[in-house]
């Protein structure tokens, strides 16, 4: 048996919804109901890390996450894999003297190893990063000619918000119109430098891991929920124009608003589910009051919130001056460790600590 390693290391931020995307029309290609918009954040923070390698001697494929090894079986790991192998290419690596053909990919097997430096499925879009890092990683080792929003499309059949991670800055993933998901991807709105004075900053409520999942969610939602139709046919198609409009013209005030009241949207057809599903908690509403109050105290709004599958809050200054002194207000109302439940904050930028 020949004894050579070839290895990838890719590392890939997560991203936040501004624009939420929840309900799917198709559960296994997973095509959504709705377009949706988010922002992807900076990488030295909420990121995941992962390697890949392939070697003749490895019987079969195996991943780890955090150190854990964890099982592949799964329908959408399959489904990344196996659609990333039909697209692999040739591969050559003189100096290591290694030779793979494309057709060699079939019988090769690989391990992964991957790293959250953020905690796993707690409503921080952990998937999102881990699954478009899986894809990107695997596409790079197999030397796959697809573009990033190609990729895209096999990172959403992993899991739907995966799709948006493939890039920096705005990205728009489009619900697309066809029943085989080809034109369901993620495409860049504006990248990471169009829009730089916004800074995030995440309180984490609680790390715990949330106890609706997403797809378990969403399924209840689609079904039960006398809303979800409205949202995704009414207000998300009018909120997706206006929010590109507000991200071109980097107008704080309409992305503010736009952001607030589709998270809170959000949540309300998740309360509209049977059984209802809560995944914000006294903390969030409070944080949210805090906003809301002090946005109404000054001429135009400051901070936008915004919550996933999850308590924990997102929110997004409208630059760095503004970020300090919602950071102080929030360490005064909130005081991560006490009563208030708040386990730590992640900032998205670190200079404002300085
Ligand atoms: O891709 P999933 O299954 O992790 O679902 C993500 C759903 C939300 O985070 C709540 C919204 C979104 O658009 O990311």
């Amino acid at each position: 048996l020949e004894k050579w390693v070839l290895m990838v290391t890719a590392r890939t931020p997560t991203n936040i919804a501004v624009i939420k995307y929840w309900g799917k029309r198709d559960e296994t290609l997973i095509l959504p109901i709705n377009d949706s918009i988010s922002v992807t954040l900076d990488p030295s923070h909420l990121c995941t890390t992962t390697t890949v390698s392939v070697s003749p001697t490895f019987d079969h494929d195996r991943m780890w996450l955090n150190g854990k090894e964890i099982s592949l079986q799964g329908g959408r790991f399959q489904s990344c894999l196996r659609e990333i192998r039909a697209r692999a290419q040739d591969v050559e690596d003189e100096k290591k003297g290694i030779k793979i053909k494309k057709e060699d990919w079939q019988k090769l097997h690989l391990h992964i190893a991957s790293y959250n430096n953020f905690p796993t499925a707690a409503g921080l879009a952990s998937s999102a990063a881990g699954l478009a890092c899986l894809v990107f990683s695997l596409a790079k080792l197999m030397n796959l000619k697809e573009d990033n929003s190609q990729l895209s499309a096999i990172a959403r059949q992993g899991s739907g918000s995966a799709c948006r991670s493939l890039y920096g800055g705005f990205v728009k993933w489009d619900m697309g119109k066809e029943d085989n998901g080809s034109d369901s991807l993620a495409v860049q709105l504006a990248d990471e430098k169009h829009w730089d004075e916004l800074v995030i900053i995440i309180a984490v409520v609680s790390a715990r891991q949330k106890e609706t999942s997403s797809t378990s969610g969403m399924r209840d939602t689609v079904v039960t929920s006398a809303l979800i139709e409205h949202r995704a046919k009414e207000v998300v198609p009018k909120r997706i124009v206006q929010m590109e409009d507000a991200i071109q013209k980097r107008d704080f005030p309409s992305f503010a608003r736009l952001a607030c009241t589709d998270s809170n949207q959000f949540h309300a057809v998740c309360l509209d589910t049977y059984p209802p599903i809560f995944y914000m908690n006294d903390t969030s509403h409070r944080i949210i009051s805090c906003v809301e109050k002090w946005n109404r105290a000054e001429e135009t709004p400051q901070v936008a919130y915004t919550f996933d599958a999850g308590p924990n809050a997102v929110m997004i200054a409208r630059d760095r001056k503004t970020a300090a002194l919602l950071l102080q207000r929030l360490l005064y109302n909130f005081p991560p460790q006490s009563d208030t439940d708040l386990d730590s904050y992640i900032i998205g930028d670190k200079s404002i600590l300085q």
